[in-house]
């Protein structure tokens, strides 16, 4: 293959021809541009790292295909692939470390007194037009079984059914109203579901949100690995990739230049909350005072968990940082253990409803937090060319997780709120957490609540 540079190519073709045909042709050499010294390189790393058998079918690409898979290639950390691989043969370290319960503050054992403190320290800052809201919509959500980005869901909902992203966007016009404002709203999705995430938000018409407030930014990728290591080579013959969690949404939002963009609206105060919670309460002035108050960059809403078994990870310190600890982390006595009142020592559910200070996001975005790693299905193309389904897990995942950046903190302020009132997560198909359960929480909550 001929080599030239960007300069030199338009150079000769600008002698040429004419200036449209050249742009038409520009166009078209630029969209599968490699070299032989590229897919050189790219063996050459994938001998060093095991994984030749990546290029099996490079012959048979066409040049587009060829392209993608190589930029894969040079892009790839294998320093860090290799070490998340390793890590995966090594059970988590948590025996060796020093857990213990955290406070929190119950919202419904306030005194009025401390409540309107607090929601007026709050309000204060709503009004002032330096808060903006985030939504984590870049997951995958696998065991919601629905075909598209999570958020494009329709619940079935009294009086009418609306989808997840209609109802987060009319939540944030009731807090525009109440409050005289228009909250900037931040949207991450993954490079898997960003177009069709824009194109349903065009379609329609941002459920009347005003567009111009409205930023979707893209978060990042991490391939996944067979059990035996391998890269995994996908349907369209590229390297196989999944979003690299929602832990990864801070160096995202400064990739992306959105904390820039805050700090140019002069917002102070950000809440990130995922997409599948329709009654998260994304604009919570209490919470917000709460913090400002006790003197924290960083916060949580919580709810008590329904029983000492439920899955769900919990608040705690570990090694005198305030964390989440997973559900599976928790040994069974600690997690059935209480306090003078019978409250559960580790009851404070994790509820993806967190908040933090401008300042606060910029030092977690220059941090690594740790991959947790999934053992989960995922098809691949064997080496016969034949796509297989899998039924069974058989690769692994790595993700980052939001709550793993709490470690950054001295404290955090943590308020506990109510499930009928805060949480109502549609993560499963059927059963717990599901749509079914989710609507029922959602009616009850509007039948008795007054706009
Ligand atoms: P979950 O961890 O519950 O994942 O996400 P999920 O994608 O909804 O569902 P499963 O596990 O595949 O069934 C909690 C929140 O974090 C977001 C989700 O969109 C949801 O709002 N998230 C998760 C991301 O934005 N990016 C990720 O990489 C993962």
């Amino acid at each position: 293959m001929i080599i030239y540079t960007h300069i030199s190519l338009k150079n000769i073709l600008y002698n040429k021809t004419k200036k449209g045909d050249i742009d038409y042709l520009l166009i078209n050499i630029y969209a599968h541009m490699f070299t032989e010294q590229e897919l050189a390189q790219a063996r050459a790393i994938l001998k060093a790292n095991k994984q030749e058998n990546l290029l099996r079918f490079i012959d048979k690409l066409d040049n587009n295909k060829k392209e993608k898979i190589i930029k894969q290639i040079l892009n790839l950390d294998f320093t860090q692939l290799n070490k998340l691989y390793e890590e995966t043969k090594s059970s988590a370290e948590i025996i060796n470390k020093k857990i213990e319960n955290i406070k929190y503050v119950d919202e419904y054992k306030l005194s009025d007194e401390a409540k309107e403190r607090y929601t007026n320290i709050g309000e204060k800052v709503i009004k002032n037009n330096q808060y903006a809201v985030v939504t984590m919509a870049g997951g995958q959500g696998t065991r919601l079984e629905h075909n598209g980005p999570k958020g494009t869901f329709k619940v079935d909902v009294d009086p009418e059914p609306k989808y997840l992203f209609q109802i987060l966007a009319e939540n944030l016009q009731r807090a525009n109203k109440k409050y005289n404002v228009i909250l900037p709203w931040y949207i991450m999705t993954s490079t898997e579901n960003n177009e069709e995430t824009v194109n349903f938000f065009e379609k329609h018409e941002y459920f009347g949100y005003p567009k111009e407030n409205v930023m979707f930014f893209t978060q990042g990728n991490l391939p996944i690995l067979l059990e035996n290591g391998d890269l995994i080579v996908d349907k369209d013959y590229t390297i196989k990739e999944a979003a690299d969690g929602n832990g990864c949404i801070y160096s995202a939002m400064a990739k992306a230049g959105v904390l820039e963009n805050m700090k140019k609206k002069n917002v102070k105060w950000i809440f990130i909350g995922a997409v599948d919670n329709i009654l998260l309460n994304m604009v919570d002035p209490i919470l917000l005072g709460l913090t400002i108050d006790e003197k924290n960059e960083a916060a949580s809403k919580s709810v008590a968990k329904a029983s000492p078994k439920e899955k769900v990870g919990a608040f705690c310190k570990i090694n005198g940082v305030p964390s989440v600890i997973e559900y599976t982390e928790l040994p069974e006595k600690m997690a059935e253990e209480v306090d003078e009142e019978g409250e559960l020592l580790f009851g404070e559910a994790h509820i993806m409803c967190n908040l933090f200070s401008i300042q606060a996001l910029e030092k977690v975005s220059k941090v690594q937090l740790p991959y947790h790693v999934a053992h989960k299905k995922s098809n691949y193309m064997n080496e016969n060319e034949e796509f297989v389904k899998v039924t069974e897990p058989n690769a692994y995942k790595f993700e980052a997780f939001i709550f793993d950046a709490f470690n950054f903190f001295d404290d955090i302020s943590i308020l506990r709120g109510k499930r009928e009132m805060d949480f109502a997560p549609i993560k499963n198909k059927v059963g717990n957490d599901s749509p079914d359960t989710a609507k029922e929480l959602y009616n009850n909550y509007w039948k008795n609540t007054k706009i």
